[in-house]
């Protein structure tokens, strides 16, 4: 038999037509004589009818169908009988009166149920058990039968197929640079291959296509686009996996607003072409101090508002000895408002539960008010005069009824912990937040080029190396370095970084001046990146780019919790394929031919 159309094709018109299906047994209905069967395959379901008043011998065989079978039907398309249609699906209205079957593949009961949500690995949030989680992980291929998994990797590629269309539309080349490959900075470890030809020396797979990119815009290239596989050994998250996947764009003679409207105009036609969304453009930007004052992290969810509030001179002025101390020692005073709209109380309990949370994010505890008749309500009322609470009310814009949130203590602490608060009052809030099926994007700039790393005592990159200084900076790159600003700009989607670049260093001398500043011995920058010191010497257009997660993106365009979702066979979070079992161990013989010695062996637990 040959196959002449899927399992989601067939609908009325094509009544009395003869045709030939190939799938699965999803499950099957035993009426006595008459025999239904869910047929399935990656387009759909169609219903076929066995019927031992017309044909035992059919009849008889689909007895023995079990679910996961893998058959071939031939059969008669007929309306299904009136008031047993099924509105859902599209093959609804008719089903197929089978006239002959061959099982093509038998199938065990599954070792997962995969028609049950509560175990699949969507369900399965990334803190679960690590054994249900990498039980559906291994039997991966089991999980992706499902329509809502197949959906997400359709989307996938539906979306990467777009992307590759744009860009070759607009005068783009796509090319792909090397995997076995020196280390590249992305501020992770790298993933190490040893050499066989030359024992004790190893590749890294690349953390991005960086280098590459820039140096393809030295020859000339002047628009590059790849979708590169990436790989840093790195903490995982839900965010976050030790290979994945980005678009990376470099670009020459352009400045950062030519990088972002070109980003911008691709993820316009994305949104509208594959889901229908009109999203304007330009994308508002922020600059890294605004994200950090207003939202309290560099990665602002813009969906809703809940700006951060200075509050310190105002509370100062309080006995509270906590607020009055914490100024002292050179600390802040933020607060955020909840706008309840009367719709909503915080309870004793809620107002505890908040508490330990903000503890976890770093903070000694949280104030808390509700605002009524114009005054606040909260345990520490007594300690603000009225006029403070005044005040305070009308600096932080509350109105009737509404909770305010206070936080004091070291800047960096009360920004995280406060940014983590708005994001998961937001979240549970629904009802008036209401953040669901809405995408806001926005652009982060004039971060600023280094931070100082207090444990190793010097100063790292904030994006990485090769990123320009702000040139009206560059003259402060010895004196103050940590005032320098950098050319670089982050996208954020919802509160999740999705993109980063910038404008790069086109100077041999500024590029060794850098690598200065960040420590590099002018021997070691030589030995790792002599290649591009070089090449910056012959010629350089001035350039710049940005690289989108691609993962990240689909995740957050499909409304998924976890990048794991929509990677075909991701990593658990220790960085295993419960699929393959890799990472495993090799031969002793594979060893000596790498010239490598095993001193220590961690069994896994
Ligand atoms: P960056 O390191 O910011 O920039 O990475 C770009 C984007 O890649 C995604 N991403 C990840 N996604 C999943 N798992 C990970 N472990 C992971 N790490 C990063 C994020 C991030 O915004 N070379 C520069 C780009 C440039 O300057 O052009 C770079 O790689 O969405």
């Amino acid at each position: 038999m040959k196959r002449s159309h899927t399992c989601g094709e067939l609908n009325e018109r094509n009544t009395d037509k003869e045709v030939v299906l190939m799938g699965w047994v999803k499950n099957r209905r035993d009426h006595g004589h008459i025999i239904f069967i869910d047929f399935s395959d990656r387009y759909g379901i169609t219903q076929l009818v066995f019927n031992s008043q017309t044909n035992l011998q059919v009849h008889q065989q689909a007895e023995l169908l079990k679910p996961n079978y893998v058959i071939a039907v031939r059969g008669k398309v007929q309306p299904r009988l009136k008031g047993y249609e099924n509105p859902t699906l599209p093959t609804g209205k008719i089903e197929i009166n089978v006239e002959h079957i061959e099982i093509l593949s038998k199938s065990e009961p599954l070792p997962v149920d995969i028609d049950s949500s509560a175990t699949t690995i969507s369900g399965a949030k990334y803190t679960d058990t690590v054994s249900s989680s990498e039980l559906l992980l291994k039997y991966r291929y089991l999980d992706l039968r499902r329509p809502e998994m197949m959906n997400n990797f359709i989307c996938r590629y539906r979306i990467i197929h777009k992307i590759r269309e744009h860009f070759s539309g607009n005068g783009f080349i796509e090319m792909e640079t090397p995997i076995l490959t020196k280390s590249t900075p992305e501020g992770a470890r790298d993933y190490l291959v040893p050499s066989r030809i030359f024992p004790g020396e190893f590749y890294a797979l690349p953390q991005s296509p960086q280098l590459f990119k820039q140096i393809l815009m030295i020859a000339g290239l002047d628009k590059y686009f790849q979708i590169a596989r990436c790989f840093r050994d790195e903490d995982l998250r839900a965010d976050r996996q030790p290979e994945f996947t980005q678009l990376d764009i470099e670009m020459s003679f352009v400045d950062e607003q030519d990088v972002r409207n070109t980003i911008e105009e691709m993820l316009k036609e994305l949104l509208h072409h594959i889901f229908s969304i009109e999203i304007e453009i330009p994308f508002p930007s922020l600059t890294y101090e605004e994200a950090m004052k207003n939202y309290g992290t560099d990665k602002p969810d813009t969906r809703f508002a809940m700006i951060l509030c200075e509050l310190g001179d105002l509370l100062v002025k309080s006995d509270f000895k906590v607020f009055q101390e914490t100024v002292k020692k050179g600390g802040v005073i933020k607060g955020i408002v909840v706008p309840t709209d009367g719709k909503r109380n915080f309870s004793r309990s809620e107002i505890d539960k908040l508490t330990e949370l903000v503890k976890e994010f770093g903070a000694q505890g949280l104030v808390s008010f509700r605002v009524q008749n114009n005054s606040l309500v909260g345990s520490i009322t007594k300690h603000l005069s009225v006029q403070i609470q005044q005040s305070l009310i009308t600096r932080i814009q509350a109105q009737e009824d509404n909770f305010i949130f206070i936080i004091a203590g070291e800047d960096k602490i009360v920004n995280q912990t406060l940014g983590n608060l708005r994001i998961h009052l937001a979240n549970k809030l629904s009802d008036i937040f209401n953040i669901k099926d809405k995408f806001t994007f926005c652009w982060v700039k004039d971060f600023p080029l280094f931070r100082y790393n207090e444990e190793a005592k010097k100063l790292e990159s904030e994006h990485h190396p090769f990123t320009s200084p702000k040139i009206e900076d560059v003259s402060l790159l010895k004196s103050s370095p940590l005032q320098v600003k950098s050319r670089a700009y982050d996208l954020i989607m919802n509160g999740v970084e999705i993109g980063g670049g910038s404008i790069r260093i086109h100077s041999s001398d500024l590029q060794k001046e850098i690598f200065e500043l960040l420590g590099i011995e002018k021997q070691e920058a030589q030995e790792r990146f002599g290649f591009l010191i070089e090449a910056l010497r012959y010629g350089a257009p001035p350039h710049g780019g940005i690289a989108l997660g691609i993962d990240r993106l689909v995740m957050l365009l499909l409304g998924k919790e976890s990048i794991r979702d929509v990677i075909a066979f991701p990593k658990t979070k220790s960085a295993i394929c419960p699929f393959t079992g890799a990472p495993s161990e090799v031969s002793e013989e594979q060893l000596k031919e790498l010239g490598i010695n095993i001193f220590s062996n961690t069994p896994r637990t």
